[in-house]
């Protein structure tokens, strides 16, 4: 198709340096021109993924330049490692830590501003799922970014959509649930910039593995996926990685 599939392992509080080995291994076998690989290790292995080969991440980057702020992520320093990108506004991020739409737009400005595309995670909770909300949230995530930075902020960017209901549980979207989502999401961009729309890539997340992944990536708008548990075993994470070519 016209978009390159990308398929990212978002490891969370996992992997080993062991692991960076067995998945270097992996993303070296698998065609560039098919499908970029990328890998999203904690933000301590990032330097020794980067050194292994990978094209990494980092899973979530601070919305401030540099200074009094303990513990966390500068993307300047992320960028200057040799990653290229950070996953912003996961819904671990914004359920554990409280981050909001407000936070998530700025630490999408702050990626950009540092050189890194940011990877936006977008996705409605079971509840909402359930009193029809699904559309009106992942367009109030959307926009929380469009109206902060302009639409053009999305041509150096990745959406990822992730219903939280299929996050960690087993209970993967349907490829036509996925689907519609996927559509609804392009339709909203398109009505803002088609252009911009067509060109950008929306992956999916939420239970991932390589039994389901072909058909989800055979969708017309999905454009890979965001894999956590199964990104933590190599041989999952490569039979997912060639079913997106
Ligand atoms: O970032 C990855 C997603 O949260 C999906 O995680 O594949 O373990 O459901 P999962």
């Amino acid at each position: 198709g016209q978009r390159k599939p990308i398929v990212a392992g978002n490891w969370k509080m996992n992997g080993s340096l062991e692991l960076i080995k067995e998945i270097a291994a992996v993303s070296a076998q698998i065609e560039e021109q098919q499908c970029e690989v990328l890998v999203f290790p904690p933000a301590v292995l990032l330097s020794e993924a980067i050194s292994a080969g990978l094209k990494c991440g980092t899973q979530t980057v601070s919305e401030f330049d540099a200074g009094a702020y303990t513990g966390e992520i500068q993307a300047s320093l992320v960028k200057s490692l040799g990653a290229n990108y950070t996953l912003v506004g996961h819904s671990e991020r914004r359920s554990i830590y409280g981050e909001s739409n407000e936070d998530v737009a700025n630490k999408f400005a702050q990626a950009q501003q540092s050189g890194l595309t940011p990877i936006l995670c977008i996705g409605e909770t079971q509840e909402q799922r359930t009193d029809g909300k699904t559309e009106e949230v992942v367009k109030q995530q959307l926009e929380s970014v469009i109206e902060k930075l302009g639409i053009a902020s999305l041509v150096n960017s990745v959406i990822a959509y992730e219903p939280v209901w299929a996050i960690g549980t087993g209970l993967t979207a349907t490829p036509e649930q996925a689907q519609a989502t996927h559509k609804y999401i392009r339709d909203l961009l398109r009505s803002y910039d088609e252009q911009v729309a067509d060109a950008l890539r929306i992956l999916y997340g939420g239970s991932v593995n390589e039994s389901n992944s072909e058909l989800l990536f055979a969708q017309a708008d999905i454009d890979g996926g965001l894999i956590g548990g199964a990104s933590l075993k190599p041989e999952s994470f490569s039979a997912i990685c060639e079913s997106a070519k």
